[in-house]
This record gives structure tokens, C-alpha cells and sequence, in this order.
């Protein structure tokens, strides 16, 4: 399949992890790529994918900023291809009891990461998929009820990873995996 004819898919906090099967699942069902993390393990997870014989480029940001967050729209846009798919994933947990034991700071920058950064880019790709009249968005949401320390056994259940394409899901994650189609 030529270049131009493959579809583009763009995964945050693509470099480990989730995000990173994600992206080798979408580079296997004949993806571009557009890879999105602070940095360490981008260059390797690039040189990994792209031996999957698909085009893959990176970029390093700090999505609990705006200005992260803003670099990344500019940089999905550079290539001038229309995104097939985007898979808002950067993500990090904080273990810990919520009353001694975790600190404030930690859970505003997880809160910064998992929620404002992944509404923000939301905001910024939707239109242009709308426009288009084509692209999946794909994000999760953290459901660690059963890690709050409290005692309660209230954890939601979903799937996350596996067939970014089908939207199957793994068993006994607590990271849900939501998929919107801007049509049909
Ligand atoms: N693994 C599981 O089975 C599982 C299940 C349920 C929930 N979760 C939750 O899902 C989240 C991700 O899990 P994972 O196993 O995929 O973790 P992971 O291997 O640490 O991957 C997190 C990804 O997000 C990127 N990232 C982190 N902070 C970032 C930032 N500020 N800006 C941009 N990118 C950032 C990381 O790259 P850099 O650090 O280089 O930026 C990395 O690529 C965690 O919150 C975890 O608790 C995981």
C-alpha cells in the first residue's frame, strides 16, 4: 500500500505501555503513525514501529500543558493529511491512600494529564474530523476506585488495549475505552 493511500492514526503518550500496543496495533492494520510523549522511548518506539513497515513520526510534549497540548495539535496538522484515528492515552496513576498518603500536587498534574490535556487535544482534532467527515477518537478514562485506600471494593470494569480498529477489549482493566465516530 502506497504512502498516500494509508490512513494516518495519531496515540498519545504512545512511547510505553497501552498506547504503545495501540500504535502497533494500528501500524499492523496499515496506519501511519503521529506519536506523542515527553520523550524517553520515542526514538525507540518509532524505530519499533516503523520496522512494521509503516511511516511513523514523533513528537516530544508535556501534555499536562496547554502549550504541550497545543505544540501536539500543530504538530498532527504538519503532516497535511487528514487523521483516520486518534487515540487520546497519555495517562499516568498514582497509587496510594488518598487521605495520608498521596500528595495534592500529584493528583492536580494527574487530574491536568488524564482529563484537562485529553479534553483539550479533543477539542482541537474533533473539528477538523467533523469537517473532514471522517476520524475515530479514542480515549480512556481511569476507574481506580479500588485503589483509593478507602476500603471500598466499587471498581468499574471495561476494556482497554487490544484491536484499536474493532474496538475489542481486554478483560479485568480498569481503564475504559470509549469510541466516537464523528459519522456514520
Ligand atoms: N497497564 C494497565 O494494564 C493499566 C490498566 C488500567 C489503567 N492503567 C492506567 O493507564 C495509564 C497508562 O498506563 P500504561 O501502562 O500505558 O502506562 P505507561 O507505560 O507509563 O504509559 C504512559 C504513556 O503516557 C506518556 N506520558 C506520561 N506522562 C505524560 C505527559 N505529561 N505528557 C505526555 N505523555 C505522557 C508516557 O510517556 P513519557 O513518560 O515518556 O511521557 C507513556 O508513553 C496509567 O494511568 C495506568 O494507571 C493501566
Amino acid at each position: 500500500m502506497s504512502n498516500v493511500t494509508r490512513p494516518l492514526a495519531a496515540v498519545t503518550g504512545a512511547s510505553s505501555g497501552i498506547g504503545f500496543e495501540l500504535a502497533k496495533q494500528l501500524a499492523r492494520h496499515g496506519h501511519d503513525l503521529l506519536l506523542v510523549s515527553r520523550g524517553d522511548g520515542l526514538d525507540a518506539a518509532e524505530r519499533e514501529l516503523r520496522a512494521l513497515g509503516v511511516k511513523v513520526w514523533s513528537h516530544a510534549a508535556d501534555l499536562r500543558t496547554a502549550v504541550g497540548v497545543e505544540e501536539t495539535y500543530r504538530f498532527l496538522r504538519r503532516q497535511g493529511r487528514p487523521l483516520d484515528v486518534v487515540v487520546l492515552n497519555a495517562g499516568v496513576g498514582l497509587g496510594g491512600a488518598f487521605v495520608g498518603q498521596t500528595r495534592l500536587e500529584d493528583e492536580m498534574a494527574l487530574i491536568q494529564l488524564n482529563v484537562m490535556s485529553t479534553v483539550h487535544l479533543a477539542k482541537l482534532v474533533l473539528p477538523d474530523m467533523v469537517a473532514a467527515g471522517r476520524g475515530r477518537v479514542r480515549h480512556r478514562r481511569y476507574l481506580h476506585a479500588d485503589r483509593c485506600g478507602c476500603g471500598g471494593a466499587a471498581a468499574g470494569r471495561g476494556g482497554a488495549g487490544g484491536d484499536a480498529q474493532r474496538g475489542q477489549g481486554g478483560e479485568g482493566r480498569q481503564a475504559v475505552t470509549h469510541r466516537h465516530r464523528t459519522r456514520g
